[in-house]
């Protein structure tokens, strides 16, 4: 087979994706049993054994870890039939951060986990706003229907209304907690019967000629069946029909209803992703856009994990392949640092332990071990100059000043800030009106995360001050005098960041409004890829 023939089939096996969701809606227990299905794990309770719930924000050790723990299950890479599947974790609970946000722009596709007794929640309405920003393709699946839920029609209308974002139900729950009987699959016209417990057997499955077939009431009961037939004309008429092209686009998002808990329509939602998800997709980078098919391998860093072993302090930057084929020990050109380097140690993340990986096609997942020369959105190619798009910082919702207790340790600070910022572990920004260090964060146990390793690995200590500072946005307008006025207006709240791009620190988002208001014509932003370098 020809490489361009072999690359090709590759890029049509793979589906790259991430779960998002709020904390305990399932997506560990659903995690779980697609790694199960996938033959990944052949135990429930592996994923589930890694997520350690409570822990004192300022145990080091705990979070250490945690981190340590966290990386295996960073990428988890398996084969489901004849598909390579990539599922990256979005770290939620304590470790949300930057991170979080930055994985969903290495994935083609999100799985949106709800739970169906509370809607909508805080994380992952925050978590699809990055998925819309890159148009990312998400298909929901509503969970814990083996329990009281809300009535499916307004967790459809909570979707719509606050993720703007169109709903098109494949199944339809019948029933729900104890009188829960089971789903109706509106393509194949079929009633997948619930059972508890069943974990990998298959659910029975009975076909229905139309809705009027009175199996239909023999199996659920006349109350049920009855109520089936009204939502289905309800939805006939209001909902949504389905469309690849729509789903594609990040126009609608085909529902799922189920139980993750009792495995229960967890197959659903894989047939259905096989089927529709989108395989890996063009990237665009400043000089061009880059085709998952070409011969030459490319890919860009998202995001660097540090000290996974506390005893070598080593780091391992993750690399989304956009392009080419990835075979160990191959040179790429780094084209910031505008060399080659070697990709001699390299690890894939298989979902039951770390192994050495032997090649790669687009949309997989590769481990550099990290000597200090890589930062997140670093672009790499066979020697052409390349700088993916797309990967961008996002707006801090934590801020603290950060003063030296020894003053004499002014360069170690400087140094152990540069580095935690080239591994994403929070932004600095630098006062425009006096130049002190403010730290921004997105979840606010990193500072105590960068605390402890300025003091352990830079030998720094760090007086962490409050500021009143609640979001930051970046500004941009043509009119350059309305930005002078508006920088001397809000002189003490203006800070740049790593790139020298201006940021303004709000007090409130009422500050943001006022501020918005008053300058009319400046846009605000909340990531940095809109603003000019
Ligand atoms: P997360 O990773 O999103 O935070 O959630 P996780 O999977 O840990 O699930 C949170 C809780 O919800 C767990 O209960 C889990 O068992 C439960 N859960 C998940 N899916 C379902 C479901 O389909 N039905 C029902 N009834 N419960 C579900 P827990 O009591 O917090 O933990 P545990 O004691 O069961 O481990």
């Amino acid at each position: 087979m020809s490489i361009e023939s072999e690359i090709k089939k590759e890029v049509s096996r793979r589906r790259t994706f991430a779960i998002i969701s709020h904390p305990d809606a399932g997506k560990t227990t659903i995690t779980e049993k697609i790694l199960l299905f996938g033959g990944a794990i052949n135990m429930a309770g592996t994923v589930k054994a890694r997520k350690s719930k409570k822990f004192a924000t300022s145990d080091w050790m705990e979070i250490e870890k945690q981190r340590g723990i966290s990386v295996t299950s960073s990428v988890m890479k398996f084969a489901y039939q004849d598909f390579e599947i990539n599922l990256l974790d979005t770290p939620g609970h304590q470790d949300f951060s930057e991170d979080t946000y930055r994985v969903l722009t290495a994935v083609d596709s999100a799985l949106m986990l709800i739970d169906g007794a509370k809607g909508v929640e805080a994380q992952t309405k925050k978590l699809l706003e990055v998925c819309r920003m890159r148009n990312t393709p998400v298909m929901t699946f509503m969970n814990k229907f083996d329990r009281e839920c809300r009535n499916p029609f307004d967790l459809l209308d909570e979707i719509e209304s606050i993720l703007k974002i169109q709903c098109s139900p494949l199944t339809w729950p019948i029933g729900m907690g104890r009188d829960f009987k089971g789903v109706y699959d509106l393509n194949a016209k079929t009633i997948r019967i619930f059972q508890k417990d069943v974990s990998q057997k298959e659910f029975q499955i009975i076909q229905l000629k139309d809705l009027n077939d009175p199996q239909l009431d023999e199996v659920v009961g006349d109350v049920l069946a009855d109520q089936l037939r009204e939502d289905l004309e309800l939805l006939e008429g209001a909902g949504t029909p389905f469309s690849r092209s729509a789903y594609l686009s990040g126009e609608i998002t085909p529902v799922f209803f189920g139980s993750a808990l009792n495995s229960f329509g967890v197959h659903e939602f894989l047939d259905g992703f096989l089927e529709y998800a989108p395989l890996p997709k063009s990237r665009e980078a400043t000089e061009r856009v880059v085709e998952p098919v070409e011969k030459n391998l490319t890919g860009f860093i998202f995001k660097i994990q540090a000290n996974m072993d506390p005893a070598h302090r080593d780091r391992i930057a993750f690399m989304r392949i956009c392009s080419g084929k990835f075979t160990r020990g191959m040179k790429i050109f780094h084209t910031r640092l505008q060399r080659m380097i070697k990709l001699n140690s390299t690890v894939t993340f298989m979902a039951k332990e770390r192994e050495m990986m032997e090649e790669g096609y687009a949309g997989d997942i590769l481990g550099l071990y990290d000597p200090g020369i890589f930062k997140i959105g670093d672009s790499f190619s066979m020697g052409e100059q390349l700088t993916f798009t797309g990967i961008p910082h996002f707006s801090p919702e934590n801020f603290m000043r950060v003063r030296l207790a020894d003053p004499l340790k002014g360069k170690q600070l400087e140094k152990g800030l540069v580095q935690l910022t080239e591994e994403g572990a929070t932004q600095v920004f630098r006062s425009v009106a006096n130049n002190n260090h403010i730290l921004g964060v997105v979840g606010s146990l990193q500072f105590e995360v960068i605390k402890f390793r300025l003091l352990h690995e830079y030998n720094v200590e760090g007086v962490f001050e409050g500021v009143p500072y609640t979001c930051a946005r970046w500004y941009h307008s043509p009119d350059e005098d309305i930005v002078k006025r508006f920088e001397e207006r809000y002189l003490g709240q203006i800070a740049t960041d790593v790139k020298n791009k201006k940021i303004f620190l709000c007090n409130s988002t009422w500050d943001l409004d006022y501020a918005a208001k008053k300058f009319e014509g400046l846009s605000f932003f909340q990531n940095s890829d809109h603003i000019p370098v």
